[in-house]
């Protein structure tokens, strides 16, 4: 398997291309791509670390030789916010990187399964599957919103809540990923009991997560570490998930066939082509089934703002 990282000498691309250099099955090439010069001396970094994962890195302005085969390639090339913004004040920029990368992505790995981390998430989804519709190799099972970020912060945050090590505990979390679209479905989790109080509270921790970070950072970006923690469990379990490793589930953004919107994020079993069964996302609380309803309006504009902007670049 051959894992391509776009963006790979950022905050987020480094992190997550030692972890995929640590993580990543024997044997597989990892290739990190991002218009730093830097960045074919991360390669070589990382290539000195003793697993039989091999490196190669490559800048500039074309990532096609870092793409060439790649199996998956996961997109963290990108602005990210300082306090006071909102994912959605990263789109006139990030918009335009998710635009051509995928392009090229078409281009030169059609067949490659790609999770996007660049913000804001909800919307370049929807770019990226506009680009590759209009290069005509769209498939809805090859393409991923990374939300895992969501999910480890939840279980962290419930853990810290409750005391139970936070290993054990697994939380389910569906929507987008950004503010209220960010919706933990709390009322599932195991072996615990919370009162109202303490879902709503749990609740916004778990939406304005990012943002605690972008304030605790105070100008010096958001979450990289975390996230690229969130990346590489996504993408070393898709990467095992496409070898064949039957059971793995993971959380994403997707067009899945969801009658709430056409991108959404829920469970699914993954398999040796991407996507096999998108699974549903269970029964929801009262409270959760109003969360959700109140989301909607916001992620389908999220989301067709991204068809607009591939539209309007036609024109
Ligand atoms: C996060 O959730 O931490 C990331 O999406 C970065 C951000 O801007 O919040």
């Amino acid at each position: 398997m051959k894992v391509t990282v776009l963006g790979a000498a950022g905050g987020i691309g480094q992190a997550l291309a030692l972890l995929l250099k640590l993580d990543l099955p024997e044997n597989s090439s990892l290739s990190l791509y991002d218009i730093a010069a830097v960045t074919p001396g991360v390669a070589k970094d990382l290539s000195h670390i003793p697993t039989s994962v091999k490196v190669e890195g490559y800048a500039g302005d074309d990532p096609s030789p870092a793409l060439e085969g790649a199996d998956v390639v996961l997109i963290c090339a990108g602005v990210a916010r300082k306090p006071g913004m909102d994912r959605s004040d990263l789109f006139n920029i990030n918009a335009s990187i998710i635009f051509k990368l995928v392009a090229k992505v078409a281009e030169v790995a059609p067949e490659a399964c790609i999770g996007i981390i660049t913000n804001p998430v909800n919307t370049t989804v929807a770019i990226a599957s506009e680009v590759l519709k209009k290069a005509g190799v769209y498939n809805k099972n090859k393409l991923f919103g990374i939300t895992t970020l969501d999910v480890i912060r939840a279980e962290d945050f419930v853990a810290e809540k409750t005391g139970l090590p936070a290993e054990h505990v697994r939380v389910n979390v569906i929507g987008g990923h950004s503010g209220t679209t960010i919706l933990p479905v709390l009322s599932q989790v195991q072996g615990v009991h919370f009162s109202d109080q303490e879902v709503i509270e749990l609740t916004e921790r778990i939406q304005n997560a990012g943002t605690e970070v972008v304030e605790a950072k105070a100008g010096g970006g958001s979450a990289t570490l975390s996230m690229a923690r969130a990346a590489s469990i996504f993408g070393v379990n898709l990467v095992q998930a496409l070898l064949g490793k039957q059971g793995i589930i993971q959380n994403a953004y997707v067009d899945g066939g969801n009658a709430c919107s056409p991108f959404f994020t829920q469970p699914l079993l993954l398999g040796k082509n991407g996507i096999e069964r998108v699974l549903p996302f269970g029964e929801l609380s009262p409270f959760e089934e109003q969360k959700k309803q109140e989301m909607l309006s916001v992620l389908h504009a999220d989301i067709q703002k991204g068809i607009d902007f591939v539209l309007n670049k036609d024109e």
